[in-house]
Formats: structure tokens, C-alpha cells, sequence
């Protein structure tokens, strides 16, 4: 348990307005907030009309803490309403997917299209033997096949469990067993960078210390050669030759399972985040339609994998529940050139760009030439999520992105939130770079200090909620327990999940890093972003993590690992220049006691800075749990330049 509460030193001042265009236009308006604040259940029940329900709900919440039903009795179905439901309007010939591969190749299906593609392939699973309750393993590249079988899925009740292509077999073996699941769906590969990942390989390794899964369907996609092992292998073209169009989406109950999600713990086991149907469906269309102020004309593209919450909520059931029209994207930013990006969002004239801040902060390395030289303007929207954003990098992307006139939303919430959680509405909240602003209509957040009391207005704290609200995880899979002990132990009936946050004197959030990474200077307790934007406020500076390490007098002292933006080279006294920046952005407290220039960071595969493995190196400890780092060699690196410079 934490010791103290997290102070809050940075200021930002910077304003950024919706203008009054966007303004008359935005799809949510001030009175949520008011409505919301009045009625919130009544709020929520009013949100739930936007989905099509076989049966009505009689209660909206029932709430014993810290376990939450979400309209209760209703039945729905969740592929239903992301699909079935749009062919009786105009919007059966709309695009719903537009999908390009790394290597330029293209595919668009309609809605019309998708349904068939979704039923058909429900039926191969239903051939197959999976019917509701069943769990199926999808270990796919960012293809439409990975959408098309988890709304398949999602159609029999047969809860879906994504893994994220990049992860290994080892991690894929493991999250197959706690799932039990009876069926793996993969491919022949996928393409990174001009490579190929042998997945069906990985699959086939992980398979070895498996015994739930019956078949395995494979999708051909890179043409690279794999062994099928006969009754088992599968191939997903062959299976879908035959199948039958019309399958029948089941009614699910609003609770039953819609799908797991394994999310890293800071140790050992992960954890399965079950997400269930109604309120989960109604939170992410919700969100999805306010937050992204979608209309029927825009192109929306959320770069993120759909093996992370941000796919499964912002890639294919907010957006396909609310008859979006999705870009989705194969490849990386840097492939073949670092323009890429830039490159589809000219060709697919996209309206909404929703990344991460690792990617952005990657785009600032490489320097504002590469969107310079394409043509950019159709965006009208820009989201960020994962991280805190650190206000530079909120400037340049506002800047060079979104050529001054889109504004951002910064979007805090978790795998476990299941949705957005606190984010400006765009065409009503006033914004302020690094700040993800306020909780969304009809969702309560609060900043608690140690002892359990909100703090005033100013300072920092932890970030929790009393109140449940739609989308949010029911339960730990398999082990209610962990549910509860991870959760909602550290204060009677409060959820906690990790973060430290500040209010300020407007009421806005300002996420201060995990709590687990809190550096304590002298008995003061300093968060990771605000040290790290002191450092990326500096022209040079790209990227910054800072890591706190023991010291004998203060306890421990602030130690910076800084990435420089391409064309700066480390030069003598850029570290003191960079120390004394951090001693008057935030005090003298936060100066940096050691600064280490590195190419790289050692980040997670969904791209957060692993400060853990940061400290392992500076303490000079044996590293912990790397299974969920993306690149070993930067570690490597980075110890021996850490020796040599100690
Ligand atoms: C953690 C959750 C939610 C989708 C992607 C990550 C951090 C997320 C923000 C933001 C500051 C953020 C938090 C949170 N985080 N969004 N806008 N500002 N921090 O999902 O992997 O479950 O991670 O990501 O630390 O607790 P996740």
C-alpha cells in the first residue's frame, strides 16, 4: 500500500477552445452533464435505447459492491447490433471496414458484406462444435478476418479471447489454458515490416502444453508455408466455401460473458478481464458517438490492435454498434516509409485519427517533414489514449497533425473500464494540454488521498471510483477473488486500478503515472509525468522516462532516460541544461540526479514505458518479469551504457 499522497508541481496553461463551427455542430451537448448529474441511472437507461434489444430490461443497475448487473433481464445480442441491425437502413451498402495490408493490398466490405462474412463464418464455428458459453482463442494479424470472427463469435455467445499477434507462444499457451478454450483461430503468418511472423508456428509451440483445443482454423494471408496436423488444422477459406449464410444471433442475457481479455498484472499470472453484453455495448457506443462526435460521413481510424481493449471497444463494438465506417490498418507507422500514416490518411481522406502517445511522440522524433509534405486536411478530430500525453506532444500534435484546427481528446481509461472513462467532449469542454479533463456524462471519479478523503482541489491523489458504471469489468476469469483483492481492496467498496492523479483548480484530472512508479524525493512524492514533460518540453527531447533510485539521503533520487529527436546529437552539458529545465518546470526537488541519453525505450508491446526494467538496471538488480517487454535488445543496451557511465 502506498504511502503518502502524490504531489502536483507541473502547471500548464495553455487553452484550447472548440470552435464555435465545430460547437454547432457536436453530436453531445452541456446538458449531459446535467442530466447526467441529476439522473444518472436515468441517464444510462436512456443511453440504452441506442442498441436493439430482443427483450427489454426491467432495472438498470443492481449493485451489491463490488459486484454490478447492468440492465437487468435484458436480451440482446452483440453482433446483432453491430451488424444485423443496419441492413434494414440505407446504411446495408455503407462501408463498414475499409481495410489496407502493409503491403498495399486492399479490401472494403459493407455492412451487407460483413454480415455474411460474420454468419458464415458463425457457422463454420457452430460446424465445428462451438455453441454459447464456448471459448474461443483468436491469435490473427490486424486483418478484417480478426473482426469478422470475433463478431462471430460474439453472434453464437461463445466468448472470444484476442491475443495480440505480437505475443509468443509461451504467452499464447498460457492464456489458452486459463480460458479453456475449444478452438484456436490463426494464420498463416503476418506481415511486419517486409517479414513475416510465422503465427500458425507460434500457435503450433504453443499448442504442444495444450489439451482444451479441438481444431484449429487457419486464414491464409502471407502465403508462408505451415504444417496442418490432419483433424485437428484447418483451413478458414476451405471451411467458409460451403458455409451457410443465415445463422441466427443468439439473445444473451445483458450479463452473460461477451469476452475475455488478458491484461498483464505487475507479476506472475495474467489476468482474464471479463467484459459481459449490455452494459458494456451500451457504454461503448455511448462513448463512441460523443467522444468521437461521430457522423455517418466520417472515416474513422483507431490505430490501435484489436487485441487490446482499445480494438475490441474502439475498433469494432462502439464503432460497427454505431454504423461507423472503420479504416483499419495492417502495418506500422515506419513501413515502408515513416510516412505511412500520413500516407493512408491522405488516400482514405480519414476524418478521425485516435492513437496513442507513444506513436505521437515517435512521429515528434522523426520530425513535423513527414505529414508536412501530405495532405492532412480532412482530419477533423484527433484522440490519444494510453499514456499520459505530455503537453509537448499535445502541441505538436495539435500542430502538425491537426493543423491547429482539430481539437484532441485525451481519453483516460483502462482494460478494465471496458470505455472511456474521462475525456473532454469535443465540442463542449474547453481543453488543456495533458489534461484528460473530466469524467464522461453519468461516470464518477474521484481523487482520494490515503486515508480515503477526497483531496481539494489542487493536489494529487489516487484516482477511484464508488460508483459503478456501465462497461466495467465484472470479474477477474475464473477467480472472483483476484477480482476483488486486486480491485477493490485498498478501500472499502472503492475501485482502484493504479493510477495517481491531480485535480486542479477547474476540477480538471491530470494523470500523474502508475503509483507504482511514483518517485519519492525526500519524503515528497512525485509522479512520472511531470518530470517527464518538464523533459519533453524541451525542444531537443522526444521522449523521456524517469525512474526513481534509492539514494542514502533523499531516499531515493530522480534518474531520466532521454530519447532526442532525430538531427540532435548529444552534446557536453545537454544533461545539466536539461537538469536545470526540470528544477525551474517543476523545483528543485524533481532535479534529475543522473541523466542517460538512449535511442530506445524499453516499452510493453502496446507501447508503455516499462520503468520497472528502468529501475532493475539502475539499482543494478537482475531484471524482473521481461514477458511483456516488445524489444529485448534495448535492455541490453541500455545496461551496459548504464555501467559504463556509472
Ligand atoms: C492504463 C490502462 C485504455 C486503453 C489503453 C490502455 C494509462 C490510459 C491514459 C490517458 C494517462 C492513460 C493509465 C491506465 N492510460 N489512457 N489518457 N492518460 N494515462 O489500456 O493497457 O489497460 O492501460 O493506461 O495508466 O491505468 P491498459
Amino acid at each position: 500500500m502506498v504511502a503518502k499522497e502524490l504531489e502536483a508541481l507541473l502547471s500548464e496553461n495553455r487553452r484550447f477552445k472548440p470552435s464555435e463551427e465545430f460547437q454547432s455542430k457536436a453530436n453531445a451537448t452541456s446538458d449531459a452533464y446535467k442530466e447526467s448529474s441529476e439522473d444518472r441511472l436515468g441517464f444510462w437507461a436512456k443511453q440504452s435505447e441506442r442498441l436493439t434489444w430482443f427483450e427489454p430490461w426491467t432495472e438498470v443497475l443492481d449493485w451489491k459492491p463490488p459486484f454490478a448487473k447492468w440492465f437487468i433481464d435484458g436480451k440482446l445480442n452483440a453482433c446483432y447490433n453491430c451488424v444485423d441491425r443496419h441492413l434494414k437502413t440505407w446504411r446495408r451498402n455503407k462501408a463498414a471496414i475499409i481495410f489496407e495490408g502493409e503491403n498495399g493490398d486492399g479490401r472494403v466490405l459493407t455492412y451487407q458484406d460483413l454480415y455474411r462474412e460474420v454468419s458464415k463464418f458463425a457457422n463454420v464455428l457452430k460446424s465445428l462444435g462451438i455453441k454459447k458459453g464456448d471459448r474461443v482463442t483468436i491469435y490473427l494479424p490486424m486483418i478484417p478476418e480478426a473482426v469478422i470472427a470475433m463478431l462471430a463469435c460474439a453472434r453464437l455467445g461463445a466468448p472470444h479471447s484476442v491475443i495480440f499477434g505480437g505475443f509468443s507462444a509461451e504467452s499464447l499457451k498460457d492464456r489458452i489454458n486459463d480460458a479453456q478454450a475449444k478452438v484456436l483461430i490463426t494464420s498463416d503468418g503476418s506481415f511486419r515490416k517486409g517479414n513475416v511472423v510465422p503465427l500458425k508456428a507460434n500457435a503450433d509451440t504453443a499448442l504442444l502444453g495444450v489439451n482444451c483445443i479441438e481444431h484449429v482454423v487457419v486464414v491464409k494471408r502471407t502465403e508462408n508455408k505451415v504444417q496442418m496436423q490432419e483433424g485437428r488444422d484447418l483451413w478458414y477459406h476451405e471451411l467458409m466455401k460451403d458455409a451457410k449464410i443465415v445463422c441466427p444471433a443468439e439473445p444473451m442475457d445483458a450479463e452473460d460473458m461477451l469476452f475475455i481479455l488478458y491484461t498483464s498484472g505487475t507479476t506472475g499470472k495474467p489476468k482474464g478481464v471479463v467484459h459481459t453484453t449490455g452494459g458494456y455495448m451500451v457504454g461503448v457506443s455511448t462513448t463512441h458517438d460523443w467522444v468521437f462526435d461521430l457522423k455517418e460521413d466520417d472515416v474513422y481510424w483507431c490505430t490501435a490492435d484489436v487485441g487490446w481493449i482499445t480494438g475490441h471497444s474502439y475498433i469494432v463494438y462502439g464503432p460497427l454498434a454505431n454504423g461507423a465506417t472503420v479504416f483499419m490498418y495492417e502495418g506500422t507507422p515506419d513501413y515502408p516509409a515513416k510516412d505511412r500514416f500520413w500516407e493512408l490518411i491522405e488516400k482514405y481522406r480519414v476524418t478521425i485519427l485516435y492513437t496513442a502517445p507513444t506513436a505521437i511522440r515517435t512521429f515528434m522524433k522523426w520530425g513535423p517533414n513527414y505529414p508536412q509534405e501530405r495532405d492532412l486536411t480532412s482530419l477533423r478530430l484527433l484522440g490519444s489514449v494510453g499514456e499520459p500525453i505530455n503537453p509537448e506532444a499535445w502541441i505538436w500534435y495539435h500542430k502538425y497533425i491537426g493543423g491547429e484546427r482539430c481539437p484532441i481528446v485525451d481519453t483516460w481509461w483502462q482494460t478494465e473500464t471496458g470505455m472511456i472513462l474521462m475525456t473532454p467532449l469535443p465540442g463542449v469542454t474547453e481543453t488543456k494540454p495533458g489534461s484528460c479533463t473530466v469524467p464522461f456524462p453519468g461516470v464518477k471519479m474521484e481523487i482520494i488521498d490515503q486515508a480515503g478523503n477526497p483531496v481539494p482541489k489542487g493536489s494529487g491523489g489516487f484516482i477511484v471510483a464508488r460508483e459503478p458504471w456501465p462497461a466495467m469489468l465484472r470479474t477477474v476469469y475464473n477467480d472472483p477473488e483476484r477480482y476483488v483483492s486486486t480491485y477493490w481492496s485498498n478501500w472499502e467498496g472503492v475501485y482502484f486500478a493504479g493510477d495517481g492523479a491531480k485535480w486542479d483548480e477547474d476540477g480538471y484530472f491530470w494523470i500523474l503515472g502508475r503509483v507504482d512508479d511514483v518517485i519519492n524525493v525526500s519524503g515528497h512524492r512525485i509522479g512520472t509525468a511531470e518530470v517527464e514533460s518538464a523533459l519533453v518540453d524541451n525542444s531537443m527531447v522526444a521522449e523521456a522516462a524517469c525512474i526513481g533510485k534509492e539514494h542514502d539521503v533523499k531516499g531515493q533520487a530522480v534518474v531520466c532516460f532521454v530519447t532526442l529527436k532525430e538531427g540532435f546529437k548529444v552534446m557536453d552539458g545537454l544533461d545539466d541544461e536539461l537538469k536545470k529545465h526540470v528544477a525551474k518546470k517543476i523545483g528543485a526537488l524533481a532535479r534529475p540526479e543522473d541523466i542517460f541519453f538512449t535511442a530506445e525505450l524499453p516499452k510493453t508491446r502496446s507501447g508503455k514505458i516499462m520503468r520497472r526494467l528502468l529501475r532493475d538496471i539502475a539499482e543494478g538488480r537482475a531484471l524482473g518479469d521481461v514477458s511483456t517487454l516488445a524489444d529485448a535488445s534495448v535492455l541490453d543496451f541500455l545496461k551496459k551504457k548504464y555501467n559504463e557511465e556509472e
